[in-house]
């Protein structure tokens, strides 16, 4: 297995588990959104301020397809929405990948994404009760193609540790 791909809704710990994965398997890590970010000198919040959303998710289809091409292993980490665009989900199973959906909870994701919206410019001029109600039909949205994940791994009041090794037992 060469890539090994996390996604999910924003909040659901895709980087740190990432990272902690990669550690342990010795895989590079890398992020989508920090490559995004690199390549276009500015911050995810300045590409949609200045750029509009649209050129964030072509960008973010050209880059996930270029890493998806390069031969060498990683433990990759997508963005909350790279898998329902631009039918990026088809890279989800493909030759040498496996991927994993970390599913939280609206409750978990709300609560986790209360303290750190203000990076998020999908939900940073949100109120709470709004954030809420936007988490919820958002999440339901975007499930059919979160599903499309080699596996889905609950990860509601578990730790990072507790994850990886969940997802260590599909990798044997
Ligand atoms: C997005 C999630 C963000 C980032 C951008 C859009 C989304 O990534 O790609 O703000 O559409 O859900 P994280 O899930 O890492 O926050």
């Amino acid at each position: 297995m060469k890539k090994i791909i996390l996604l999910g809704y924003m909040g659901s710990g895709k980087s740190t588990v990432a990272k902690l994965l990669s550690e342990k398997i010795h895989f590079p890590f890398l992020d989508l959104d920090k490559i995004i970010e690199k390549e276009a000198n500015a911050s995810i919040t300045e590409i949609f301020e200045k750029q509009g959303e649209i050129y964030f998710r072509k960008r973010e289809h050209e880059l996930f397809q270029q890493i998806i091409g390069d031969p060498n292993e990683a433990v990759l980490s997508l963005g909350g929405g790279t898998p329902c665009y631009a039918n990026n989900h088809e890279f989800l199973n493909g030759e040498n990948v496996i991927s994993f959906y970390l599913k939280a909870s609206v409750g978990e994701l709300y609560q986790r994404l209360l303290s750190e919206k203000t990076h998020r410019p999908l939900l940073a001029n949100l109120n709470p009760d709004e954030m809420k109600e936007f988490i919820a039909i958002n999440l339901f949205e975007r499930s059919f193609y979160y599903l499309k994940a080699t596996h889905a791994i609950a990860v509601d009041a578990k730790s990072p540790e507790q994850i990886v090794a969940e997802i260590e037992q599909f990798l044997v």
